[in-house]
């Protein structure tokens, strides 16, 4: 039996993020769970943001916010610049993050994050609680410890934090299978059992 919950944005896991926006010498970081992507070709993601965030103008009138993915290690942070906001403290600072300058917009990316996606603002869908701000992703950087030498992302080893109905959780559980793998045929398998066992050898 399950009880009837009153409608609610109750969907889990989500991504917690911190979205960096503003420019080098004036910036910002917010934390965001309502995000996601919606287009693959052009690649592109949304934010949505309540009006009355300091960081709802700085992206409106710029067109351009960063988004940090954030391992565990940065989950004191990343609840950090959720609580506090933009007009009484620089988070940069309290928070001993550090700016670095992106490709494609002038908002700083978080230098300590393993991942910046770097977006420009393509349309605002206004909606009774939030702003969506839909955006193009114009420019990726990967921390290079979690790239292999074929190029290959390695992200279930950056140990991410997930956000499920106010609790923070981290993803460095076990993986327990990959996109297709309900219909793998028995020799990929068995080549992925093998590239695992590399894997694990080339840890140790
Ligand atoms: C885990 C978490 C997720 C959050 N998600 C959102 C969100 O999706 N949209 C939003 O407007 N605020 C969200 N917030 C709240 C803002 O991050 C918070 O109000 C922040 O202090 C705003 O900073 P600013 O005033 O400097 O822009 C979230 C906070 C936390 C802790």
């Amino acid at each position: 039996m399950k009880v009837r919950s009153t409608p609610g944005p109750l969907l889990a896991p989500l991504p917690a993020v911190m979205v960096s926006c503003g420019s080098m010498e004036e910036s910002n970081i917010l934390t965001i769970a309502w995000t996601g992507i919606i287009n693959s070709n052009p690649p592109m993601t949304y934010i949505s943001v309540q009006p009355k965030r300091c960081s709802h103008d700085i992206i409106e009138q710029s067109g351009e916010f960063v988004i940090n993915l954030v391992p565990a290690d940065l989950a004191k942070a990343m609840d950090f610049c959720g609580v506090r906001s933009g007009r009484d403290v620089d988070k940069f600072e309290a928070q001993g993050l550090t700016r670095e300058a992106a490709d494609t917009v002038l908002a700083p990316l978080i230098a300590e994050s393993p991942v910046n996606i770097e977006c420009r603002v393509k349309d605002i869908i206004r909606m009774p609680s939030h702003d969506m701000f839909m955006a193009e992703i114009t420019a990726v950087h990967i921390d290079e410890k979690y790239v292999d030498e074929k190029g290959a992302y390695d992200f279930g080893s950056m140990d991410l934090v997930a956000f499920s109905h106010g609790k923070y959780y981290r993803l460095s559980a076990e993986e327990l299978g990959f996109f297709g793998f309900s219909v793998m045929k028995p020799k990929t398998a068995k080549r992925r059992a093998a590239q695992k066992r590399q894997q694990k050898e080339r840890k140790k």
